[in-house]
């Protein structure tokens, strides 16, 4: 559906659309030096020795625990409040995702949830910095550190965020990036994994590239997949990289203009903006509905006047896809409840005070206190 005021809109200026045709006018459209220009980039914006680009988030997801030796027998603790593709490629790797609850105030993991699910089966942490809202890094890192699990971040939704003045994605052993064009940077489809060590990104690069791991095109160590980020795509998101600072505070200032806007609307909760530790990347703007609304209903009637919404998130343990692929979990009743009260309203770098004016005004008309 094509809506007058979408959901998410990338950001796309001259300076990208020039260095992608420049790319068009070579001949290497793969593999080559727009691809180590964008991991240098990346990595040198969050200080960790290697990046490696890949072709999706969930592709970076993938390789990063297969790097990490996660498979059958091991258990990897993930919420359940989040996009599918996280727990999925822990499933994908034969691994057993066990969800534990979250905090009300920040979308993500509980440590006292996570520490409850933790069991002499665990392996992994795979934390999710939800909606651009940093994680409770310090617990978290120090419950890893006492269980002695891997730590894996899932930083698709926040890059530039920070923990305590520390870049998200620079916590974990690895740590996961998204670039699909509803993210603060895109690179079209797209991903990166941090790594701090040089046996990390070499294991990364050679499964990313059929398990190649020597210069002859036809020679394959072990299996691999194709997850390759073409060298257009690198091109876009190395622009897209150098414009991070604009591109967040764009995003800043409107989701401050939100908050302005919003602030009136009797029983509708915010987004939190005063966490003490975190500076938030403002991925969507999720607002909590007031009890007793019909959510389906106020988002009926704001697609019939041309303003999308989304259900930022559905459970995922709740999901049709999961039904034969559930194993224990304790209760998760803050997934549950605030789930069910979600509704992200339109956000994107362009958007203008109009827009979110009007935005403002349909929500405080049909939002029932
Ligand atoms: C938290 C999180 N993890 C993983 C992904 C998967 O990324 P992709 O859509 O690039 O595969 C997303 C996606 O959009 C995400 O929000």
């Amino acid at each position: 559906m094509n809506f007058r005021i979408p959901l998410s809109s990338p950001d796309i200026t001259q300076a990208e659309i020039d260095a992608v045709t420049a790319v068009l006018r070579t001949t290497q459209l793969s593999l080559g030096p727009e691809l180590t220009a964008f991991e240098t980039a990346l990595a040198r914006y969050h200080q960790v020795p290697h990046a490696v680009a890949v072709s999706s988030g969930t592709a970076g997801l993938h390789l990063a625990l297969l790097t990490l030796g996660i498979g059958p027998g091991h258990e990897v603790i993930v919420p359940s409040f989040a996009f599918i593709a996280v727990a999925n490629a822990v499933l994908q790797v034969g691994a057993t995702p066990i969800f534990a609850d979250i905090d009300p105030l920040t979308f993500n993991l509980d440590p006292k949830r996570v520490e409850e699910a933790i069991s002499p089966r665990t392996s992994a942490l795979l934390v999710v910095h939800t909606f651009g809202i940093p994680a409770a890094m310090d617990a978290l890192r120090d419950l890893a550190a006492r269980h002695n699990l891997v730590l894996i971040e899932d930083a698709c939704e926040a890059i530039g965020a920070t923990f305590k003045e520390r870049l998200v994605g620079t916590f974990g052993d690895l740590s996961v990036f998204g670039f699909y064009p509803n993210k603060q940077l895109t690179t079209g489809e797209g991903g990166a994994v941090l790594a701090h060590s040089a046996e990390h990104a070499a294991r990364l690069r050679s499964l990313r590239n059929q398990g190649r791991s020597g210069t002859d095109w036809l020679d394959h160590a072990e299996l691999g997949f194709n997850y390759r980020l073409s060298e257009l795509a690198c091109a876009l998101g190395r622009v897209q990289l150098g414009r991070l600072a604009e591109l967040l505070a764009q995003r800043t200032a409107a989701a401050r203009n939100y908050l302005r806007l919003l602030g009136d609307i009797p029983g509708l909760k915010l987004p939190p903006t005063s966490l003490p530790d975190r500076e938030i990347s403002w991925f969507v703007f999720v607002v909590q509905l007031p009890d007793g609304s019909d959510r389906q209903r106020l988002q009926a009637e704001l697609h019939a006047r041309g303003i999308a919404t989304g259900r930022y998130f559905a459970p995922i343990h709740l999901q049709p896809a999961w039904k034969n692929s559930l194993r224990r979990h304790a209760p998760l009743p803050v997934t549950e409840a605030v789930a069910q009260r979600v509704l992200a309203i339109p956000l994107f770098n362009r958007i203008t005070k109009q827009q979110q004016e009007e935005v403002a005004n349909t929500l405080a008309e049909l939002v029932i206190p």
